[in-house]
């Protein structure tokens, strides 16, 4: 199964929201990385069907997906972002109402509901009021009913959002579960959401992909750009000021070590680590800041003595 956009572009009166977006999908997990108003729910809804692109089209084995139209819908499963629950409806009963509105056969509608809400961990509370629910048993109840027709295509948009790292956790796990056989696209724009299960990742800035590979491949683009630097915690300030700082820790009082992203050493002691794709985010995102050296262009007074 080959699903292709090609040239895909999505036009709001003058804004461009997807700018001639081409790319390839075939089995397996594709994070879809992007800070807010990137594009991605618009790509989403155009791939899924639900909005008509300005231009260019999606394939699926070579015809285009409007073409095919129920037989299409047919395959796809989507978790939109602002997806709407029935707070009164258990999940079951949730379920049942989906697997109708799918034309899934009555007779099997019951069974498939429960041995789905039994896979994504709501077996115990099938007879539980959706409004009783936290967050990220919400969304697994987005996923099941966007499962319940067991799709070939399955598309969810942040299905991440407001979840506590437990429950990323176990989420992150019932996707990689679900993607075998299957496209799953995710899109989200916390990295470690992907970063470990996805085979490829695309990262979207202003309705277009500005980076495409597998996440080891992305890694290398950042390797060599990511140091290390100790500095005395009164030195913080103007490090952030002049680089992409990602990270800062406290390694004793006297002591906060700032991980930097840049092209160039950041100081003479700053020592290069392995970058990773949280990294590569900050990298293509990062602001303009001047890049003067850290530590010796300020009083020495602050700056790091070992
Ligand atoms: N129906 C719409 N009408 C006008 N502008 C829209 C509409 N939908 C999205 N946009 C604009 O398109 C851009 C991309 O939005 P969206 O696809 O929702 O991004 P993301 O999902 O990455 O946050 C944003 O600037 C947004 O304001
Ligand atoms: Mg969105």
């Amino acid at each position: 199964m080959k699903l292709n956009v090609d040239r895909l572009t999505k036009q709001f009166g003058s804004k461009i929201a997807v700018d001639r977006v081409s790319t390839a999908f075939e089995s397996g997990i594709y994070g879809l990385l992007g800070a807010n108003g990137s594009g991605k729910t618009t790509l989403m809804r155009m791939i899924c069907g639900v909005l008509r692109p300005s231009s260019g089209e999606v394939t699926l084995n070579g015809t285009n997906t409007e073409t095919l139209g129920a037989s299409y819908r047919d395959i796809l499963g989507y978790l939109p972002q602002d997806f709407g629950y029935y707070p009164d409806f258990t999940a079951l009963s949730f379920m049942r109402y989906i697997a109708a509105l799918k034309g899934i056969d009555k007779k099997l509608q019951k069974k498939r509901s429960l041995t789905i809400l039994e896979e994504v961990g709501l077996g115990d509370v099938a007879n539980c009021k959706i409004k009783t629910f936290s967050g990220g048993m919400k969304q697994r109840l987005g996923i099941a009913q966007a499962v319940i027709n067991n799709p070939k295509i399955l598309v969810l948009d942040e299905p991440t959002a407001g979840l506590d790292p437990q429950e990323r956790v176990r989420f992150r796990n019932l996707i990689s579960r679900l993607s075998q056989d299957r496209i799953v696209l995710l899109s989200t724009h916390i990295v470690s959401d992907v970063e470990y299960i996805a085979k490829n990742i695309m990262v979207m800035k202003q309705g277009g992909f500005i980076l495409e590979g597998s996440p080891a491949d992305l890694e290398k683009q950042v390797d060599g750009k990511v140091w290390e630097l100790a500095m005395r915690p009164e030195l913080i300030e103007s490090a952030t000021a002049r680089y992409t700082v990602s990270n800062i820790y406290f390694a004793d009082s006297e002591t906060a070590v700032a991980r930097v992203i840049s092209e160039q050493k950041p100081s003479e002691a700053a020592k290069p680590i392995k970058a990773t794709l949280e990294d590569l985010y900050l990298y293509y995102f990062r602001d303009e800041k001047p890049e003067i050296d850290i530590l010796s262009a300020t009083s020495t007074e602050g700056g790091f003595h070992a």
